[in-house]
């Protein structure tokens, strides 16, 4: 059988596999694929949602829109075009999407390269270095964004000093409340055996010394930082022109699409998400952009230490526990 005679359903499952490799909020992976031999169809799964910190279910759509993304490189890497529908079933929220493949289209030299940095993409939670992202770089992670229909705003310096401030107040607020420290330490820390959650292996041992504080997981981890600071970081706003679940999908998509292009470049990204979290901090991220569209994310982007060894990745669920093969 020739590559291009594959059956659909088996190329399908292992785009599925590849969507596994996502990032998603607290690696929470909250998605689940059936794979038919029509159609790959994407499912919310509100077990794993972070129903304090996330009640509307905002991060939780857009880890699946980067899951939705993961699988549509994995089959233009096939060499397949495919088409998409969106939240296709009004009576079930929790259906994201119904993908089929459409054309084929040959494998192109820049799919493999994205499809190639799936593997290899992964969250660094340390200090970047004093070398700062090339604009040119930046402009190209911009462009990816874009191509989704979003956009990034990128923060001047006394944009930043807003976000410090509201990030701080975010952790403060979060670490002070019993319910998100339960939530917290039911997704964070330890070895993270059955696949989910963060790891102690990607955690600070101490928090570093930037002007934009990162997440506060309530616990120290064992990843190594050096001194570093965040000097020579940009921040950027990901943010479109909507509220509801079909734009967080679409946040997704392009988070993933512009995390992928920076993973090419060498551009680390860090994502902070507790400001979003926040129905205050939300709104002041809102008029730092200047109310021209909602945030869905913030985003931190440098060149890591290349001198010190990286985090190691986080695992991922087994497949069986994500994917569904239902085929005649
Ligand atoms: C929507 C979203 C929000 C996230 N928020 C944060 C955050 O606030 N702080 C953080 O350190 N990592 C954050 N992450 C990164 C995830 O923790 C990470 O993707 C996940 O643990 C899987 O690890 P990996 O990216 O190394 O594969 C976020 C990721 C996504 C997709």
């Amino acid at each position: 059988m020739s590559h291009a005679d594959r059956p659909a359903a088996a190329v399908l499952a292992e785009a599925a596999a590849a969507a596994g490799y996502a990032p998603s909020v607290h690696n929470t992976q909250p998605w689940r694929w059936r794979v038919t031999d029509e159609a790959l169809d994407l499912y919310a799964v509100r077990d794993r949602q972070l129903h304090v910190a996330d009640p509307e279910g905002r991060l939780l759509t857009i880890s699946c829109g980067t899951a939705l993304d993961h699988a549509e490189v994995a089959l233009s890497a096939e060499g397949w075009s495919t088409a998409v529908r969106k939240l296709p079933d009004a009576a079930d929220r929790n259906h994201l999407a119904h993908i089929t493949l459409a054309d084929r289209t040959g494998v192109t030299p820049e799919a493999m390269r994205l499809f190639q940095a799936v593997r290899v993409r992964h969250t660094d939670r340390r200090p970047v270095s004093g070398t700062p992202a090339s604009e040119e770089a930046i402009g190209v992670i911009e462009r990816a964004v874009r191509a989704k229909g979003l956009h990034l705003h990128l923060l001047t310096r006394d944009q930043t000093l807003d976000l410090a401030a509201a990030a701080s107040h975010a952790d403060k607020v979060e670490t002070n409340d019993e319910d998100q420290r339960t939530e917290l330490a039911y997704w964070i820390g330890g070895d993270r055996a059955d696949g989910a959650g963060v790891p102690d292996a990607v955690i600070p041992s101490h928090a570093p010394e930037t002007t934009v504080p990162g997440r506060d997981f309530v616990r120290a981890g064992t990843l190594t930082v050096g001194p570093g600071h965040d000097k020579a970081a940009t921040y950027a706003v990901l943010y479109g022109p909507g509220d509801e679940p079909a734009d967080w999908l679409s946040a997704g998509q392009a988070l993933s699409a512009g995390w992928l292009v920076a993973t090419e470049l060498g551009v680390s990204v860090l994502p902070f998400s507790s400001v979003i979290e926040l129905p205050g901090t939300r709104q002041t991220l809102r008029r730092v952009i200047s109310d021209v569209g909602y945030p869905y994310l913030v985003l931190r982007l440098g060149v890591a230490d290349p001198d010190a060894a990286g985090p190691p990745h986080t695992p991922r669920l087994p497949v069986a526990q994500t994917i569904e093969v239902v085929t005649a």
